[in-house]
C-alpha cells in the first residue's frame, strides 16, 4: 500500500495535466451536434482504463450514447467492485458567464475549472488513477473490479436500464461504487444514503394558429402565456406544498432518528443563503432546509417560454407558451405513477380554450439504503484514510437514475463516495473540482478498494 500511496504522491502534477486532456472533449449528451465528441470522449475513457492497467475494455453500444466496459478479475475469493461513473456533460450556457471556456481547463486557486470538472468526469478519472497506482505498483489490484462509465447519465440514463438487464452475467458484482456527489462541505467529507428521483416533463400550449395583434384580438381568445402560468400557478401553494392531487400518498415520512441526526450537521443557514445570494430561503413548512431537499419531493419549474421578450415593446398575443417542469421524489414515490397524477392534474386544470400537449421527458427512482452495512463502513475507513477525517452520512437532493437500477436488477447496494463540493457549480458556469479533494480522493480511493479486499 504504501508503494501505491509513493506512487500517487509522486504523479499528482501527471494527473492533472491528463484531467486538462480528458475535459478539453466537450461530451455534452444533450445536444446532437456533439455526438462525435460524446464518442471521442469514451474512446479516451477506454484508452485510459487500458493504460490504467484494466481488461478486456470495450466500447458498447446502446441506441443511445456507448456505455464504456472494462474489467480486472485477478483476485479469485475476493469480493468484486462494480464502479459506475459517467463520461458525459451538461451543455455549458450561458457560456458567457464562464470565467475562462469550460472545454479550457484552467486550474486556479487549487481548483480546476471546467465543464465536467466535478461531474463527473474529474470523479471517474480519480479512479481511474486509482487503479493505475496498483497495477503499476502491485501488478494487479487487491480486488475484483467492474468499471461502467456511460455516457448519456445528463439525460436520463434512458438505455442504461436495458443496457444493464441485458449484461446481467457480465455485471454480477458484490458492491456498487460510485463517485458522482458532493460531499457535505469543504473539509468535511460525507456518504450519501439518499437521493432523489424525478419525473420531467414539457408542457406546449397553443392557442391560435399564429401570433395575433393584441389590439384587434386581446380579449377574444386566451392567451397561452396566461393559461400556461395559472396552471403552473396551481402546482404549489403559498407554503411550498404540492397540490397535484395523491402527490404525497407515498411519501415516506423522514425518520425521528434521520431528523435528529441532520440537526447535528454543521450546516449554516445563513451562510448557505447568502451564497445563494438569496434575499430569503423558501420551502415547504415544517422542515427545515436539509429535510427539504434531501427528504421531501418538490415541483419546479426548470424553464418558460412565451411571447415577446426582447427589447422594447410589441403588442402581441402569442400563439404558443412552453414550460419545462420537473418534481423531484423521495422514497418510495413511483416517476410513473407521479406522471399520471400530475399529467391528470394539468388536463383538469387546463381551459379548454387551448390545445395543451404534454410530453414525458426522462424519469428516475429515488434511492435509499441501510447505511450500516460493511461496504460502507469500509468507505468511512477509506475517507478516513484518504481525508484525514471521518465521514458524516447525508442524503442528496440531486438524481442518479441507475442506481435504483442496480439494486433492483443486479440486486447489489451501493456506496456513495464523493469528492465534490456544494459550491462546485454544477451544471452551471464556472463549474470546478477542488485538486486536494481530486487528490486525497485518488488516495481514499485506493485505500477503499484495499479495505473492500479484506472484507473476505
Ligand atoms: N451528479 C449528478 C447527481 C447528483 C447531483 C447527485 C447532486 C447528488 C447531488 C448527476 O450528474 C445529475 O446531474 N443527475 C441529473 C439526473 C437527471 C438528468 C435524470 C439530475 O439530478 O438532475
Ligand atoms: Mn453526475
Ligand atoms: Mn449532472
Amino acid at each position: 500500500m504504501n508503494d501505491v500511496l509513493d506512487f500517487i504522491n509522486v504523479n499528482r502534477d501527471r494527473y492533472v495535466d491528463e484531467l486538462k486532456e480528458y475535459l478539453a472533449i466537450p461530451s455534452v449528451s444533450a445536444l446532437p451536434q456533439h455526438a462525435g465528441d460524446v464518442r471521442r470522449a469514451a474512446e479516451w475513457t477506454a484508452e485510459a482504463l487500458r493504460r490504467a492497467g484494466m481488461h478486456d475494455v470495450r466500447i458498447m453500444d446502446t441506441p443511445g450514447h456507448p456505455v464504456v466496459y472494462g474489467e480486472w478479475l485477478g483476485a479469485p475469493g475476493k469480493p468484486t467492485i462494480l464502479y459506475y461513473g459517467h463520461y458525459d456533460v451538461q451543455p455549458v450556457d450561458p457560456v458567457d458567464l464562464w470565467t475562462t471556456p469550460p472545454f479550457e481547463a484552467t486550474v486556479r486557486d487549487g481548483e480546476i475549472y471546467a465543464r465536467g470538472a466535478a461531474d463527473d468526469k474529474g470523479q471517474v478519472f480519480m479512479h481511474i488513477k486509482a487503479i493505475e497506482a496498483f497495477t503499476k505498483k502491485t501488478g494487479g489490484l487487491p480486488v475484483n473490479m467492474k468499471v461502467l462509465i456511460e455516457g448519456e447519465e445528463e439525460v436520463g440514463s434512458d438505455h442504461l436500464g436495458d443496457f444493464i438487464k441485458n449484461h446481467k452475467q457480465e455485471l454480477v458484482a458484490d458492491v456498487v461504487v460510485i463517485s458522482d456527489s458532493p460531499m457535505f462541505d469543504r473539509g468535511i467529507p460525507s456518504i450519501c444514503y439518499g437521493l432523489r428521483g424525478l419525473a420531467y416533463f414539457q408542457l406546449d400550449i397553443r392557442g391560435t394558429k399564429s401570433d395575433l395583434h393584441s389590439g384587434s384580438f386581446g380579449g377574444a381568445v386566451a392567451n397561452p402565456a396566461f393559461v400556461l402560468t395559472q396552471v403552473l400557478a396551481q402546482m404549489k401553494d403559498r407554503s411550498g406544498r404540492v397540490k397535484i392531487p395523491g402527490f404525497y400518498d407515498a411519501v415516506r415520512s423522514l425518520s425521528d432518528v434521520e431528523r435528529a441526526e441532520w440537526k447535528k450537521l454543521p450546516f449554516n443557514e445563513t451562510r448557505y443563503r447568502k451564497d445563494l445570494g438569496a434575499p430569503r430561503l423558501f420551502g415547504e413548512k415544517g422542515y427545515s432546509t436539509l429535510e427539504r431537499v434531501w427528504a421531501r419531493p418538490t415541483f419546479e419549474v426548470n424553464g418558460l417560454l412565451s411571447g415577446f421578450t426582447g427589447e422594447g415593446a410589441k403588442t402581441v398575443l402569442p400563439a404558443v407558451s412552453m414550460a419545462k417542469v420537473s418534481m423531484r421524489l423521495v422514497p418510495d414515490q413511483d416517476p410513473d405513477t407521479i406522471a399520471d397524477l400530475f399529467e391528470r392534474y394539468v388536463r383538469k386544470l387546463c381551459p379548454a380554450t387551448v390545445q395543451l400537449t404534454i410530453t414525458r421527458m426522462h424519469g428516475g427512482k429515488p434511492w435509499m439504503t441501510e447505511f450500516d452495512n460493511k461496504y460502507v463502513r469500509a468507505a468511512g475507513r477509506a475517507i478516513e484514510a484518504g481525508f484525514g477525517q471521518r465521514p458524516v452520512f447525508n442524503r442528496e437532493g440531486g438524481s442518479i437514475p441507475v442506481v435504483s437500477t442496480f439494486q433492483e436488477e443486479l440486486g447489489v447496494p451501493s456506496v456513495l463516495f464523493g469528492i465534490g463540493l456544494p459550491d462546485e457549480n454544477a451544471h452551471a458556469p464556472d463549474e470546478k473540482l477542488d485538486l486536494g479533494n481530486f487528490h486525497n480522493g485518488i488516495i481514499a480511493s485506493a485505500h477503499l478498494y484495499q479495505e473492500i479486499a479484506n472484507l473476505s
